[in-house]
């Protein structure tokens, strides 16, 4: 039987296979009424085709897709829908949203080697990261797609921004699949997971493939473990009695934004780490600058170091060959026998962390990637081993913690706000609870004893989120927004029809 990565997208005529019944489908068919009506209004015709794809929850493995490592999060219920239409006659893209007043209508010309205007930052650029990806990716298989035409385009996304939930990928994702479907063609999910990444790096983030291929991948209830080179999913089943809740810390986690000292530089980071470990392992110090590319790259090595005195953990490695104090470009360039600027010049982002940098913390962050890779299968073996429910429970947990530590202390990617809602979490009874995502802001996840979730979240209400309703942060209507429990919902779909 074919794996589920290996069929298309599943292609629907009505909304119940991918919202189910009751009060999800319910709203989805108000949101798709109102996204037929406002795409008529706007150009005068309905939409041929509707392609959407979900926002996700990372459960483990924070930081280390981009490093070679398999991850493990679910989908949520929060998505995005593009609505499109193909115009034979014009050329150009328009990109409306629903909500008009804070995406206000963008438009492109056609031409798909057009290059981003980083320095202007526009909503639409995602739709443009898929428009360019969808043809680069035709074309390095030889496929003819015909000339370019005009696309109209509406948009609904409900994955709240800036939340570590993945909104960029929900929106890349199905922009990619409706300009795929409305321009006939139809590839593999993992192919898509695959030219989705790629293409979302146009908009500068040197973002892992993650949040691409959960979103396209996803079977509703089942989290996965998504493992790279090559792409594939592998259903997790969750154990009984435990809910995860999300938490929006309320501070936005602007990834695109604050790349080039954020994400961009842990990247880069990773890298001269990865190079610098190759070289005290014996690599010439050339061979490591073309060759090591993430930490992965060199793990065997560190592991062969570690077997020379009676371990096989990689940290041993991190630990005698990089010093803890932070390293000055130069103390680098010394090591590698090359300047920083040449081993990056292809990488205009990396260019830009180089630029923004005073200093690289490489002790540190070899150790959190190394540590979170063990713990994404420490928990994939947790689930599913013979243990009860409630053992189960709280080895999740506690790994999770393991990892906000990780996260916090040796990446580096909290803020003031998350360590202050992960502490409300414990405070409240949390199995185990931690940052999601990139950080620096955005959301929290954490996991509950099912039955006592609605206090679990009254309490948040509470003890996180009411002084902020109070400041006037967020109005106290929108709260459903902020925090929720989340069920493991299924991966992009296309919709043909609707009602
Ligand atoms: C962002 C990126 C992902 C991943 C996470 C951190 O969401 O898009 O690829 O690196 O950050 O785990």
């Amino acid at each position: 039987m074919a794996r589920h990565e290996d069929l298309p997208v599943p292609i629907f005529n009505s909304l119940e296979p991918v919202y189910g019944t009751g009060s999800q489908l319910e709203e989805a068919e108000l949101r798709f009424g109102k996204l037929k009506s406002k795409f008529i209004e706007s150009f005068g015709q309905s939409p041929d085709i509707y392609a959407r794809s979900p926002g996700r929850v990372n459960l483990i493995g924070e930081h280390i897709d981009y490093e070679g490592y398999s991850v493990l999060p679910m989908a949520i219920r929060q998505d995005t829908i593009v609505a499109i239409r193909k115009v034979e006659r014009e050329k150009g893209l328009r990109i409306s949203n629903v909500n008009a007043e804070k995406y206000p209508m963008c438009t492109y010309p056609a031409d798909p080697d057009q290059e981003i205007d980083l320095k202007n930052h526009r909503w639409g650029h995602y739709f443009i990261c898929g428009y360019k990806g969808f043809y680069e990716y035709a074309k390095s298989k030889g496929l003819d797609v015909g000339d370019t035409v005009g696309l109209e385009v509406m948009v609904d996304g409900i994955v709240p921004t800036g939340s570590g939930l993945s909104s960029s990928a929900a929106f890349v994702c199905s922009s990619t699949i409706a300009i795929m479907a409305v321009l006939g063609s139809s590839f593999a999910k993992k192919e898509l997971a695959q030219l989705t990444c790629e293409c979302e790096r146009h908009i500068g983030t040197q973002s892992g493939g993650m949040d691409q291929a959960i979103s396209v991948m996803a079977q509703s209830g089942f989290a996965a473990l998504i493992d790279f080179n090559p792409i594939r999913a592998t259903e997790v089943q969750l154990p009984a009695g435990g809910t995860f809740v999300i938490a929006h810390s309320l501070a936005e986690s602007q990834k695109a934004v604050t790349a080039a000292t954020n994400y961009n530089n842990r990247v880069v980071e990773c890298r001269l780490a990865s190079i610098v470990l190759g070289i005290k392992l014996g690599m010439n110090a050339e061979e490591a600058i073309t060759k090591v590319k993430t930490l992965s790259d060199v793990e065997e090595l560190c592991i062969s170091f570690a077997s020379t005195r009676g371990s096989s953990d990689p940290v041993l490695a991190v630990k005698e060959f990089l010093k803890e104090e932070p390293y000055s470009a130069e103390d680098i360039e010394q090591i590698i026998n090359e300047k920083l600027e040449v081993v990056f010049a292809n990488s205009p982002s990396s260019l830009d962390v180089l630029r923004a940098a005073e200093y690289f913390k490489l002790h540190k962050r070899a150790a959190h990637v190394y540590s979170e890779a063990k713990r994404v299968y420490a928990f994939k073996d947790a689930v599913s081993s013979e243990s009860s429910e409630e053992e189960k429970l709280k080895k999740i947990g506690d790994l999770m913690n393991d990892s906000h530590y990780s996260c916090s202390v040796l990446y580096e990617c909290s803020c003031p706000e998350l360590e202050e809602l992960v502490k409300v979490c414990h405070d409240n009874g949390a199995l185990g609870a931690r940052l999601t995502g990139a950080g620096w802001g955005g959301c929290a996840v954490a996991l509950v004893k099912e039955s006592i979730v609605p206090q679990f979240i009254l309490n948040l209400k509470e003890q996180y989120f009411q002084s902020r309703i109070d400041k006037g942060v967020i109005r106290k209507d929108d709260l459903g927004l902020y925090v929720f429990a989340s069920k493991p919902s299924s991966g992009a779909a296309i919709i043909q029809q609707q009602g």
